[in-house]
């Protein structure tokens, strides 16, 4: 709120302002004070305090089938974290007694996940019309806490103390969900756990598990134990092993700790595309028979289910029989996206069940495949929700579509009367990265820092008031192919999850960047106290660098993004960080390290910028015979592990040759050049590279050429410097050769032919 807008009408309606808005406009800075994530419909801040005995009593007096869990919910965590016995009683306590009493909603208004919080200096009291409402009240008081009240180190001070509070909340959605994709890479149950509690802290309600795709099968199926024998295992490029499974055990654990935390987990079995590992352990079940391997290789495969074979279902209908015997999710996640046409197009099977159905074509067939899939998932009483893509083809009758190539898949649903699920690339991809892909440490995709995460809407503005009801909610998703252990899909988890639960669970009036982004250091001391490895991106100064040719001088600009930091750097051996005033100019070899800080303490993560003085800075270079207008290879800079970073010349499909005219003849002893692999962007390294020197800047004389030995298969990202060594001779002119691999080993998986090579920095010392 700005307070300077509000100046002439306070003073012209004093009186009646006095009366009304003292305590909002106190509540406009002070609550925010609270650090409550999601932001309630409505705060008050009380005078006074709540002091916790070390012995509190504990009323229920709702009478909520279901309730138990709740307080044992309570117990548990008052008495690990902080060491409060709870005594239960079901009668009122004494006005007296410190107490908290759990009420049972009267006007019949609060609807099951609404609660009303009222925290006085001798009582606090949650009041719901159920046991999920008293759950997201417990959740408010909890982040009322001091936030070492999250850790289990003994931090806490003692006595414990909340402040004096009323709050009056309930959800905008009802679906708030999360999306892990423990296929690409399997994360481990006690990780899953953690993520349920967290989202429990975010008032998010759904996890979904993406448990089946191309590379691994994450659970296990009795009825066909290759699914965990072969398909939930596979043999990467270097010939080291990856995988995991959940049991059924594990998954029944699972599910029972998020139904105590009012998470529901939502399963995602892929059909019919995204199978490979699937077929790998039944080949039958595609429609060239195979064989097939695990795949390791990122994208969209061609080897899809055979939609032409009774076997196909008869399979899914197996697994999905277990599936709803271990998740009680009235949900029931199909995929459905990405399925390329090709295999059926040339299938004599699928092409009979286009005649027989008589269906137009394959698309009509991946509709036919969903509806038989839907049949039987009503019959069993569950709904079956699907990737947009089902829409193609003629959506199945009951189908929920989960909207993920922007909103217009459920723009469409919604206007055909069909449930949706809002999760658009542009707000809800936590795989994409969030800052400056110079100083992000695992910069791929697309770019969605927090502030963009905070702007997203589920329903969207051009859909009739009449179908907005529709909209059952929103989901962020976190696909992990560049994802591969717990502690990165922490950072790419966090914080945009919080934004993510504002997003869905605070009214859209109360949206406000500012609030957020004050509430929000509440919440990262409360990440803090879990000890969480949240992404400081939001803290990172902004970065640009700029480098004159003429001067050879390279000005690096450092500025404070985040409101209220200030920036601080060290050039090279400087060991202490100083503040930074003006753009930082650097003419020899250095490093620079920068950090944000606020309120004296760092924030961000170290930002560095490394620049390379050598003898061809700044020097003029061709391609191929083609003088470049930009000087990328003689920056001083080196390219970085992003592939749109700016940093790396490209060629498509043939040799890259580089020449560099360095002026005038000068002494060299060595020559390097770095080249990158990354294949899931069909970027290789080159076969070889060639070095060769001129000194009347006319005929060269070759000097070396050094083979490259890493495979060009995996799914690592390398950057690899070719160099040598030069005798002792004048160079007037460098060129540099790099020998384009020639063929795309992925062309027989996705489809691609092109061979990329990227090249930064062509160094001459
Ligand atoms: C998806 O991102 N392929 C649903
Ligand atoms: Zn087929």
């Amino acid at each position: 709120m700005k307070r300077l807008d509000l100046v002439v009408p306070i003073l012209a309606l004093l009186p009646f302002l006095l009366m009304l808005t003292n305590a909002s406009l106190q509540a406009a800075s002070s609550t925010d004070e609270l650090g409550l994530i999601p932001a309630p419909q409505h705060v008050e801040r009380l005078s006074g305090e709540f002091t916790f005995p070390q012995q509190l009593t504990v009323a229920d007096l709702t009478g909520f089938s279901g309730v138990d869990r709740v307080i044992s919910y309570l117990e548990d965590k008052l008495s690990e974290h902080a060491g409060i016995r709870c005594i239960r009683t079901q009668v009122k306590p004494f006005d007296k007694t410190a107490a908290l009493v759990l009420t049972k909603s009267a006007d019949g208004s609060l609807g099951e996940e609404d609660y009303r919080l009222e925290i006085r200096r001798n009582r606090i009291e949650i009041q719901a019309a159920g046991p999920a409402g008293l759950f997201y009240g417990i959740q408010t008081l909890f982040q009322l806490m001091p936030a070492e009240f999250l850790a289990n180190s003994g931090s806490l001070p003692w006595p414990v103390k909340v402040p004096c509070v009323k709050i009056q909340d309930r959800p905008r959605y009802g679906w708030r969900g999360l999306m892990l994709d423990v296929s690409r890479h399997f994360f481990p149950k006690e990780f899953i756990k953690q993520q349920i509690d967290l989202l429990a802290l975010h008032k998010m309600n759904r996890l979904h598990l993406h448990l089946t795709d191309d590379q691994g099968w994450r659970i296990e199926i009795k009825k066909y134990p290759r699914l965990t024998e072969i398909s939930s295992w596979r043999r990467e490029g270097d010939g080291h092993i990856v995988g995991g499974y959940y049991t059924q055990d594990d998954l029944r654990e699972l599910v029972k700790y998020a139904e105590d935390r009012f998470v529901t987990i939502v399963p995602e079995i892929e059909m019919p595309g995204h199978c490979v590992a699937a077929l790998a352990a039944y080949p039958e079940l595609s429609c060239t028979g195979g064989p097939f391997r695990v795949a390791i290789e990122w994208g969209i495969h061609p080897d899809v289910y055979c939609a032409g074979n009774d076997q196909t279902f008869e399979f899914l209908e197996d697994v999905l029989t277990e599936v709803m015997d271990i998740f009680p999710s009235p949900y029931i996640h199909v995929g459905g996206d990405e399925v390329p046409k090709d295999r059926w197009q040339h299938c004599p099977k699928c092409q009979a069940r286009i005649k027989a159905e008589g269906l137009k074509d394959e698309a009509e067939l991946q509709s036919y495949f969903i509806r038989r899939i839907e049949k039987f998932l009503n019959a069993h009483g569950r709904r079956l929700i699907g990737w947009d893509e089902i829409l193609e083809g003629g959506l199945a009758p009951n189908a929920v579509v989960m909207s993920w190539r922007g909103t217009k898949g459920g723009i469409a649903a919604a206007q055909a009367d069909h449930d949706v699920v809002m999760s658009p690339t542009t707000y809800c991809y936590f795989d994409y990265y969030q800052g400056n892909p110079l100083t992000e440490p695992l910069a791929i995709g697309g770019n969605l820092p927090i502030e963009k995460v905070y702007q997203f809407d589920p329903t969207p503005a051009e859909l009739p008031p009449d179908k907005t009801k529709h909209i059952l909610g929103g989901q962020a998703n976190l696909w992990t192919e560049y994802v591969p252990t717990p502690e990165q899909a922490e950072y790419m988890i966090y914080p945009r999850l919080a934004a993510m639960s504002e997003d869905l669970w605070s009214p859209k009036e109360q949206h406000s960047w500012d609030s957020f982004t004050a509430r929000l250091q509440r919440q990262l001391q409360r990440y803090e106290a879990l000890g969480l490895n949240y992404a400081r991106s939001l803290f990172a100064p902004e970065l640009s660098t700029e480098f004159d040719p003429k001067s050879k001088e390279l000005t690096v600009d450092l500025k404070p993004h985040f409101p209220g930091t200030e920036v601080r750097v060290a050039v090279n051996e400087e060991e202490h960080l100083r503040k930074v005033t003006r753009p930082i100019k650097l003419k020899h070899t250095a490093v620079v390290k920068a950090r944000a800080f606020l309120h004296g303490k760092p924030v961000s993560d170290e930002v560095r910028v490394e620049f390379l003085a050598h003898k061809a800075l700044g020097r003029p270079v061709e391609l191929g015979n083609e003088a470049q207008d930009d000087y990328t290879l003689t920056d001083g800079l080196l390219g970085t592990y992003f592939t749109g970073d700016g940093r790396w010349k490209r060629v498509k499909n043939e040799d890259f040759v580089a020449t560099v005219d360095l002026g005038k003849p000068v002494r060299v002893s060595c020559l390097a050049v770095r080249c990158l692999q990354n294949t899931g962007r069909y970027v290789f390294l080159p076969r070889s590279v060639t070095f060769a020197v001129s000194e009347d800047g006319k005929t060269f004389t070759e000097i070396a050429t050094i083979p490259n030995s890493i495979p060009p298969e995996g799914t690592a990202t390398i950057v690899k410097e070719f160099t040598c060594r030069v005798p002792d001779l004048k160079v007037r002119k460098v060129r540099v050769a790099a020998r384009n691999l020639g063929y795309c080993p992925l062309t027989k998986i996705k489809g691609g032919t092109d061979t990329w090579i990227f090249v930064d920095e062509i160094v001459v010392q």
